[in-house]
């Protein structure tokens, strides 16, 4: 094991690489190889890489791909998706096509707003804190004009400050819960700069306020941050079509519909599944907030508590047959932007957005909240029908044989055996013993 390190983020990059290799791995001089093989060519793309975080040694690569013939509300989009996981892609184009042919998918905006908090203690009399905030709260707001004012020229700012008394949960415990509406920005640095301010503001007009008794004026801030739960930063995407148009080579289309709504009730019911159908779900979304520069991790965090929200972990799909017409949609909150963060530096998120036509943040979250429903159509139309095997382990398959390492004849070779074979590890592993010993 290695020893602790100090002021390793004052090393320079060779130095940090130096002493990786030499502490942590077995072979320094490949570990150095393989660093500097991920480097951009471009020194200056390079440190433009070097400084989105500290102590970037290299560039860890993910696979950057399209699923294109995506109609969202009458317009067609190539989708970038960056993922590793074999099959999603595949999964995405397919069901893009599948619904391009019948009708394509409807996306609406059910809310964009955003919410964050100003925890703080608060040892006296309700109704005078309460008194205290009406007081207060013009200068709460005054006291962020110059955070806001950009903000309010393009139509957003602070929706609302509230006070809220969460004392049934932790002794002398309040909230400034406050709602802004950040447009095209996923607005998290607006949001916690206003917090951050109305926290001082809000310490130095207690102490100010005269109604107050010595000890209430001492207002005490424990933290002010945005949050990653917006259940009013909602989107709803959804597809529907005649029972007769899901026409379905391997089972007849009404079987087919019931199957799948049973399979979604059943994600609904239950949370073990439910998990695993929602995963599903983000590797559609992930992979197109990852390809356009959000932050997964805010994502993710929102939409699995807004899964929950009802007290048990839950679809956040839905599926129904009504009067010979089978619909099947999602509702998610998606905390995303077009415009700050990385958007405007890493030149692939640039070239994302560009391929999506430069969307809003509005038309973001209708095509990641749409991606996701493609993706759960074709992880459950699967489930429910072939069993999700046969076309993951056809698009693994590359990976297997890579591993084996297999050049590219015996590639070649062994996926067109393949095309009508099982593929399992065991079988691929015989096929490729096979004809190496030929
Ligand atoms: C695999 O990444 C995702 C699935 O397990 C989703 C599902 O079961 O619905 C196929």
């Amino acid at each position: 094991m290695n020893t602790p390190v100090e002021g390793f983020s004052k090393l320079t990059k060779t130095q940090k690489i130096d002493w990786i290799a030499t502490n942590c791995t077995k072979n320094p001089k490949g570990t150095k190889q393989l660093l500097e093989q991920y480097w951009n060519t471009d020194p200056k793309v390079q440190k433009l890489h070097d400084e989105f975080i500290e102590n970037t040694i290299s560039n860890y690569y993910l696979p950057f791909a399209i699923a294109p013939n995506f109609k969202i509300n009458g317009e067609l989009y190539a989708v970038p998706m960056a993922i590793e996981e074999s099959s999603v892609v595949a999964a995405a184009s397919k069901s893009a096509k599948f619904w391009l042919e019948r009708g394509g998918f409807k996306a609406e905006i059910i809310g964009t707003e955003k919410v964050g908090q100003v925890h703080f203690i608060y040892k006296g009399d309700k109704e005078r804190l309460s008194n205290f905030f009406v007081s207060a709260k013009p200068e709460l707001l005054k006291s962020v004009a110059s955070i806001t004012q950009n903000m309010e020229k393009r139509g957003g700012g602070i929706n609302n400050i509230e006070l809220r008394d969460v004392t049934d949960k932790i002794e002398d415990y309040h909230q400034l819960h406050c709602t802004f509406e950040t447009l095209d920005a996923m607005g998290a640095n607006f949001i916690n700069s206003c917090l951050e301010q109305f926290a001082k503001t809000l310490k130095e007009q207690a102490l100010v306020f005269d109604a107050f008794t010595k000890e209430e004026k001492n207002i005490e801030i424990v933290m002010s941050i945005l949050s990653n739960y917006v259940p009013d930063c909602l989107v709803k995407a959804e597809v529907s079509c005649s029972i007769s148009d899901l026409g379905n080579a391997d089972m007849p289309a009404m079987e087919f519909a019931e199957k799948f709504v049973q399979a979604v009730n059943i994600a609904k019911a239950e949370p073990y599944r439910a998990v695993t159908h929602n995963k599903g779900i983000m590797n559609g979304i992930d992979a197109v907030v990852l390809a356009t520069g959000n932050d997964f991790r805010a994502v993710e965090a929102g939409v699995h508590a807004f899964a929950a929200k009802d007290g048990q972990y839950s679809s956040l799909t839905h599926a129904k047959i009504e009067d010979g017409v089978f619909k099947f949609w999602i509702e998610v909150p998606l905390a995303l932007g077009t415009v700050g963060g990385l958007t405007t530096l890493h030149p692939l998120v640039k070239l994302a957005l560009e391929i999506l036509q430069n969307p809003s943040a509005k038309e973001l979250m209708q095509i990641v909240a749409v991606a996701g429903l493609a993706q759960n159509f074709a992880a459950v139309r699967s489930l429910v029908t072939t069993g999700i095997q046969k076309g993951h382990m056809k698009m693994h398959l590359l990976n297997m044989l890579n591993q084996l390492g297999a050049n590219e004849t015996e590639k070649k070779q062994l996926v067109n055996y393949f095309k009508d074979q099982t593929v399992t590890n065991a079988s691929v592993k015989e096929a490729f013993e096979r004809i190496k010993s030929k």
